[in-house]
């Protein structure tokens, strides 16, 4: 039986992935920082929004199409950058890759993956690239034209960490980078033996050895059991205006900046010649008390006034959270963790699942909103608000 035929909706996903997965791998997944205040307001801001359905419109051919950094995609969903999916599913990157080019969404490789760049571009369809940058800015460099010869067509610069994250779980459940055997986390992977046999037994049995962080450059790649943490390659606290510029004149293709919640920053991303920015609060997982993303986006696209593509995510888990994004003046709807529960229970069919089941979402509730594609939805979907 497949493990995703009594899930329907993400929720049902969520709660196997976190039977499947080891407490630490679970942790990665799920959790925020500090006091994890993020994750429920990402969902407050969702909930408190709410449509005015129409009647009598003829919805029996809902067009979810739509135009993304100059391709047509049909739907305008894409999958985001979220690294370590190859602790939830053995080479997970390359599932959920292979699962976004099967719906032809794109798929966002991320520089923190467990998987090369050149072994994931094969699993075809519309690539892009996520950079966080590292000490040696050379280094950055040399992984992003990697991106570009693979043939990424867009890089996003993920700009909401200056510093590491407070994950302060990771100090409890025995997980702690590098990953070292500890009476914490063996016997948690011995109670979790389909993980265990066919997550950490196939790197070991096919690969030979545990996951790396494969995207780093050669000279520090090392198993995430080895090394250093993996936050000490990285240094993103002088990452000014001047060296997105950089990278701006260094790179040939679309440049997005991810993790943009103040207007003026989205401006300044206007002004630095980026072609978009995603309206991010990481998921709840950069800075604990930050605002919600959709109650950042309208004054985005306020700023931006139709000049860049506008993205959002954090917190989206239905289809009639895409929906209420794109009311708002999205132009894009990420996915983060709604298809890593998929991954974590099913490998590439979990992804698909999760595609389908917010894509079947989209377009129900298109047609209860009266609206037959994109065009038809705007802020006048959204009921007046309360507070
Ligand atoms: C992420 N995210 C992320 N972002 C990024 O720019 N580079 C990365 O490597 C990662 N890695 C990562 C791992 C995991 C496990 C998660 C859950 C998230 C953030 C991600 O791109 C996105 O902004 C959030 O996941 C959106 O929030 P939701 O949809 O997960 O609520």
């Amino acid at each position: 039986m497949s493990p995703t035929l009594d899930c329907w909706n993400i929720d049902d996903l969520r709660r196997r992935a976190q039977r499947r997965l080891p407490r630490g791998v679970w942790e990665y997944l799920e959790r925020g920082v500090e006091d994890e205040t993020g994750m429920a307001r990402n969902r407050a801001a969702f909930d408190r929004i709410t449509f005015v359905p129409r009647v009598m419109r003829r919805v029996d051919a809902i067009d979810t199409s739509a135009a993304v950094l100059g391709q047509a995609v049909p739907c305008p969903i894409a999958l985001a950058p979220t690294g370590a999916a190859g602790m939830m599913w053995h080479q997970g990157d390359l599932h959920l890759a292979r699962a976004a080019a099967k719906a032809g969404l794109p798929f966002t490789i991320s520089s923190a993956g467990t998987m090369d760049l050149e072994a994931l571009t094969p699993a075809g369809g519309r690539q892009w690239f996520q950079l966080y940058c590292w000490r040696d800015r050379e280094l950055s460099y040399d992984v992003v034209r990697r991106a570009h010869q693979q043939g990424c067509d867009t890089l996003f610069v993920t700009l909401d960490l200056p510093v590491m994250p407070n994950r302060e779980y990771l100090n409890r459940n025995g997980y702690g980078m590098p990953v070292k055997a500890n009476g914490r986390n063996v016997p948690d992977m011995l109670a979790h033996p389909r993980w265990l046999l066919g997550v950490l037994g196939r790197y070991l049995i096919q690969d030979g050895h545990l996951p790396q962080q494969s995207n780093l450059p050669a000279a520090m790649r090392q198993s995430l059991a080895k090394g250093a943490k993996p936050g000490a390659h990285f240094k993103q606290d002088d990452l000014d205006v001047d060296e997105v510029r950089r990278l701006r004149d260094l790179w040939p293709g679309k440049l997005v900046l991810k993790g943009v919640l103040h207007p003026d920053d989205a401006r300044l991303a206007l002004d630095i010649g980026a072609d978009g920015v995603v309206v991010s609060n990481h998921g709840g997982r950069a800075l604990d008390h930050a605002l919600a993303s959709i109650d950042a986006l309208p004054a985005i696209v306020d700023a931006v006034g139709g000049k860049l593509t506008v993205m959002l995510d954090s917190g989206v888990r239905r289809g009639s959270d895409v929906v209420k994004a794109r009311a708002l003046g999205a132009d894009v709807v990420l996915l983060g963790r709604a298809v890593l529960y998929g991954l974590s229970i099913a490998g590439e069919a979990g992804v698909t699942r999760a595609l389908e089941l917010i894509g079947s979402e989209v377009v129900r509730t298109m047609a209860m909103l009266g609206a037959r594609n994109w065009g038809e939805i705007g802020p006048q979907v959204l009921a007046p608000r309360a507070d």
